[in-house]
């Protein structure tokens, strides 16, 4: 084993390009893999405006298994996106109203090989072409995330490449790079996922401050809980928004929960309880579902917007990246771009079809490790022997 050294990942890179015949390669064996999904999406993105320490392109593949989606890319770091694949485990989970970790980690391990000669298919390239391999340490799902880490590090060792581990939040951080038109460093990141609701000051990659989170529940744990309550199939969050716009947004006047504190924290918890009285009290609710819906839908967006303006006055900057699977929803763009217009601020957010968990932000996230002086915390590049980190805070070594 010849574990990469952090600070010299190239020449280990170079050495294998010149080696490696792909005919007798152990990885070879994929070629001849079956795949049979339905769902898988080729982009071809052009490169936005991250800057690379080197000239020379790098491929990096990115595996993405935190939770209920199996997502591998390929980036170059000269000509972007090239391919990516994404399988969802929503029917897989939806008779549970949520996801079942045991057949979320065993669905991985049958997707993720498929998935992989997929993209390389699409993407025109063999394993060879490689350059290393990011994958999604934590945080997330322990068994999902061994699927991942396993498959990454034995590639990699086969390749004789860098594996990378990646903080699943900073993938959703960095992937507004992935839109044409992406921000530059410094800006203000709103994550806004379902384990995660915080901001954070982004100076570039790897320098992350926390300047505010949540207190409780995270907007997409909010959205996923009213949503039960309100009867809708897992995954909440699109169905609530879905539903939200038959409603009257003003029907219900929810609390804004701290609104009005005097810091960029929030809270997400009573606003869940006071839509559960709503619910009891709405007669028959089935009339009445949309108009909780709206209101709830309303209630959450105004405060993220809020609290967004407040952190983007407290730091002076004026670009805001707004990422994680939340900012997938429409009110919150169409409210936050009316907010950037009238406040002076910039707003980017990735494609929509990266917003939720996908492997082009952990490919990217990789890429920038990779060619950049990252600084300390996520994204070490280290030799194969591996473990993965369930509960991990952006920032923590
Ligand atoms: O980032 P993500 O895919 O996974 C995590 O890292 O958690 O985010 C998933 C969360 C779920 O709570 C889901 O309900 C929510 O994002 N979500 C939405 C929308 N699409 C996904 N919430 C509100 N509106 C949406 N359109
Ligand atoms: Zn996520």
């Amino acid at each position: 084993m010849h574990p990469v050294r952090a600070g010299a990942p190239r020449a280990g890179i170079w050495r294998v390009r010149r080696h490696c015949r792909a005919a007798t390669h152990p990885v070879a064996i994929f070629r001849g893999a079956r795949f049979g999904w339905r769902d898988v999406s080729a982009a071809l993105t052009p490169l936005a405006s991250p800057t690379f320490l080197t000239d020379e392109p790098m491929l990096v593949l990115g595996l993405e298994t935190s939770c209920d989606e199996t997502g591998v890319a390929l980036y170059d770091s000269q000509a972007g996106l090239l391919a990516h694949a994404l399988h969802s485990q929503v029917e897989l989970h939806h008779d549970y109203g949520g996801v079942v970790p045991e057949l979320a980690s065993r669905d991985h391990i049958r997707r993720l090989l498929p998935l992989l000669v997929r993209v390389l298919a699409q993407a025109g390239r063999t394993p060879c072409a490689i350059d290393a391999i990011a994958y999604t340490e934590g945080p997330g799902l322990a068994g999902a995330l061994l699927v991942g880490a396993g498959i990454a590090n034995a590639l990699a060792y086969g390749l004789s490449v860098p594996a990378i581990a990646i903080h699943h939040l900073e993938g959703h951080l960095l992937s507004p790079l992935l839109a044409p038109a992406a921000p530059r460093f410094p800006f203000v990141a709103l994550l806004v996922s379902g384990g995660h609701t915080q901001l954070m000051r982004v100076d570039g990659v790897g320098r992350y401050a926390l300047l505010g989170e949540t207190q409780d529940d995270a907007a997409g744990e909010a959205f996923d809980k009213t949503a039960k309550l309100l009867g809708l199939p897992y995954p909440g969050g699109p169905a609530l928004a879905a539903l939200a716009q038959r409603g009257n947004a003003a029907r219900y006047p929810f609390p804004r929960p701290m609104l009005n504190s005097n810091d960029l924290d929030f809270s997400f918890s009573g606003l869940k309880t006071a839509v559960l009285l709503a619910c009891r009290s709405a007669s028959p609710l089935e009339e009445h579902r949309a108009d909780i819906a709206a209101s709830f839908q309303e209630a959450v967006v105004e405060v993220l917007c809020a609290k967004c303006l407040r952190a983007l006055e407290a730091t002076g900057l004026d670009a805001l990246v707004v990422a994680g699977g939340v900012g997938a929803n429409l009110t919150l763009r169409a409210s936050l771009d009316t907010s950037a217009a009238r406040n002076g601020f910039r707003v980017f957010y990735p494609p929509l079809e990266f917003c939720t968990d996908n492997g082009a932000m952990i490919a990217l996230a990789g890429a920038l490790h990779l060619t950049q002086d990252a600084g300390a915390g996520a994204g070490e590049r280290r030799g194969y022997g591996f473990g993965v980190r369930p509960r991990w805070e952006l920032g923590q070594p």
